[in-house]
């Protein structure tokens, strides 16, 4: 039987290939090039379009700075990160879920004492976050790493302005009762960086690039499951609609408004706060690939 030349051309690549079959080097070629050809036989671009496309992925690229990860954002808002996550995080039905990393996480951030006041003196209403930290029978788990970053009033992390000042993050350590506390300022909805070839990307798809307020953490300790993970507040408009696919119901917090005199001792806001109280259970470490 005679192939189709298209047939032909993408046997003839899966060929070339046939000294590494059978690896994960192989696996993976293999099936970049079965769903690429797919792909461009189902869409038919035009020499043009294909033309745009490489141009595309150039800007994404070019993009990319120290700061700015331009590849992550394509990455978070075609959903890819986050099928990754639940592909590579599984909790089953007792520990807390995870969700996406994003690209404004810093692996060395300021620490702090627990109870400190992470705001930088940033406007907005005080936020006291109350996390406890269990296994997943309840046991609390004392001197895990907690980092924590979130976004300012005006929706920019501290790594999106010059000067390398570190605010509203912070990394701390769980207590003997498995407890973390620090004071922030309840965040805002943001939109992600969408002046780049991402936003216009956006734009193109007629979708809005905001993500709803949330808070994000990073449990780490040799004997659990490194869990990366936000907490959403609820009643945000962008709760169903997050520009990068990262909402799961269990993430969904109520904040307490509280009066100033119900401020534990060490900080007092003078002012009504908000505050947010979670629990995170964490499953034992190597249990996170079911
Ligand atoms: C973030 O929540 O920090 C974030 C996640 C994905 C893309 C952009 C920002
Ligand atoms: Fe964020």
């Amino acid at each position: 039987m005679v192939e189709e030349p298209m047939t032909a051309i993408t046997n003839e690549v899966l060929r070339r290939l046939s000294g590494v079959s059978g690896t994960r080097a192989g696996t993976i070629s293999e099936a970049l090039v079965r769903h690429l050809h797919a792909f461009i036989l189902e869409v038919r671009p035009s020499t043009v379009e294909w033309e745009q496309a490489i141009r595309f992925l150039t800007e994404v690229g070019a993009r990319c700075t120290p700061e700015r990860q331009e590849f992550i954002l394509l990455s978070d808002t075609l959903g890819v990160s986050t099928l990754v996550d639940a592909m590579n995080y599984t909790p089953g039905e007792e520990g807390t879920e995870s969700t996406v990393l994003g690209p404004f996480y810093l692996s060395d951030p300021p620490v702090v004492a627990n109870g400190a006041v992470i705001d930088g003196g940033c406007l907005g209403t005080p936020l006291l976050v109350e996390g406890t930290l269990t296994d997943v029978e309840g046991h609390p788990l004392s001197g895990v790493q907690v980092d924590t970053w979130q976004a300012d009033g005006d929706g920019f992390y501290d790594v999106q302005h010059d000067g390398g000042v570190r605010y509203l993050r912070a990394r701390l350590e769980s207590d003997a009762n498995g407890n973390f506390r620090f004071w922030s300022i309840v965040p805002s909805p943001y939109p992600i960086p969408d002046d780049g070839p991402v936003g216009a990307m956006l734009r193109e798809q007629g979708r809005h690039p905001y993500r709803p307020a949330h808070v994000h953490f990073r449990f780490a300790h040799p004997n659990i499951a490194t869990l990366v993970t936000h907490i959403f507040l609820a009643g945000d408009p962008y709760l169903d609609s997050d520009a990068v696919f990262g909402v799961k119901d269990s993430l969904i917090e109520e904040l307490d408004s509280c009066s100033p005199e119900e401020a534990p001792e060490g900080h007092q806001p003078g002012r009504t706060f908000a505050r947010l109280r979670r629990t995170f259970v964490l499953i034992p470490a190597g249990y996170e690939l079911a």
